[in-house]
């Protein structure tokens, strides 16, 4: 499986989360339902075991962790944000969207089993995100309310206004030059929506006040933020083997990004003081320092 290199970063500060839920996903992946074609499963598990970073899971399993939660309890709710995010990468590459070759280091979906596969493969993920969670959050343990309140964030964080409308955005500020505020609507959508519902729902499934919540809210917006800033600048920076994906897409397909608005300094700037907001969200809950504060200062300077 490729590491890429800010994988090594993320698996040395948070190795135990990353290697939980790789054990999980691959139990899940290791027997395949006796109904789902043989063709379409090959499809799933292979983007879903390309070798990302984990980060959402990543971030929901501390979350719930520290909200009182065992990651075991929480692990089909990582399983299920890693899903629609793993369905959102394949989508984005599509010849109608992106158009992309490679991701996560490998011939992109579309590219290794055919778009019409591609498309059912990234909604297939989508559906079983949610009956995934539905069905297996209880069994680990967790109330139907709780399990409830979680999926509906999460749908409406996939959602028209979260991260499906986000798509769209970036679609249409294709070949113009819509400006700075524009990417942010853009970024907050279509990333930064399932990075924060991957904090939140991590952290509800615990007992905490109202006021943590908040917290664990904020710091997730901003770390969506930061993730998407440097995104953009890393397509500017960084190279194929870096990335594991194509470098200098976005200039070349007119995207509106943190780049191509404020400069690479600008953005750079940017993305720092996303970072540092981040760890102010939730400074007051860990005055000695936690993981997610250095996570979300080792993904502002994060290399893929
Ligand atoms: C890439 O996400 C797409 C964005 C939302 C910016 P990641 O950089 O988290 O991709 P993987 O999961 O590590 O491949
Ligand atoms: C992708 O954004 C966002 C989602 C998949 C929701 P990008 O198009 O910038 O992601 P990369 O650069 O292809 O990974
Ligand atoms: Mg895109
Ligand atoms: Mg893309
Ligand atoms: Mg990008």
């Amino acid at each position: 499986m490729r590491m890429p290199e800010s994988e090594d970063a993320l698996a040395t500060l948070s190795g135990h989360y990353f290697q939980l839920f790789e054990d999980y996903l691959g139990n899940l992946l290791g027997t395949r339902d006796d109904g789902v074609p043989s063709r379409l499963w090959e499809s799933m598990a292979y983007s879903l075991q390309a070798g990302g970073k984990r980060l959402r899971p990543i971030l929901c399993l501390a979350a719930a962790e520290r909200g009182g939660v065992g990651p075991q309890k929480a692990l089909p709710l990582a399983a299920a944000i890693e899903f629609i995010h793993t369905a959102s990468l394949i989508h984005d590459d599509m010849p109608c969207m992106d158009d992309d070759d490679l991701r996560r280091g490998k011939p992109t979906n579309h590219r290794a089993f055919g778009e019409a596969l591609a498309l059912i493969a990234g909604d297939a993920l989508l559906l079983w995100a949610f009956s995934h969670a539905l069905t297996h959050l209880p069994r680990a343990g967790v109330s139907f309310e709780k399990t409830s309140k979680a999926v509906a964030i999460l749908a409406e964080a996939s959602g028209p206004s979260g991260m499906c409308g986000g798509q769209v955005l970036d679609t249409d500020g294709e070949s113009r030059r819509a400006g700075g505020d524009f990417a942010f609507s853009v970024a907050s959508a279509k990333t930064g929506a399932l990075i924060r519902a991957s904090v939140v729902t991590g952290a509800l499934l615990g007992d905490i006040s109202d006021t943590d919540l908040r917290c664990y809210y904020d710091y997730g917006t901003h770390l969506g933020l930061a993730f998407q800033i440097v995104d953009d600048i890393l397509d500017v920076t960084r190279t194929r083997d870096e990335l594991g994906k194509t470098p200098h897409k976005d200039e070349a397909q007119g995207k509106n990004t943190f780049v191509s608005a404020y400069g690479l300094d600008e953005a750079q700037k940017l993305a720092a003081e996303a970072s540092e907001e981040a760890c102010r969200a939730i400074e007051e809950l860990f005055p000695e320092g936690d993981l997610l504060i250095d996570l979300a200062k080792s993904l502002a300077d994060r290399k893929s």
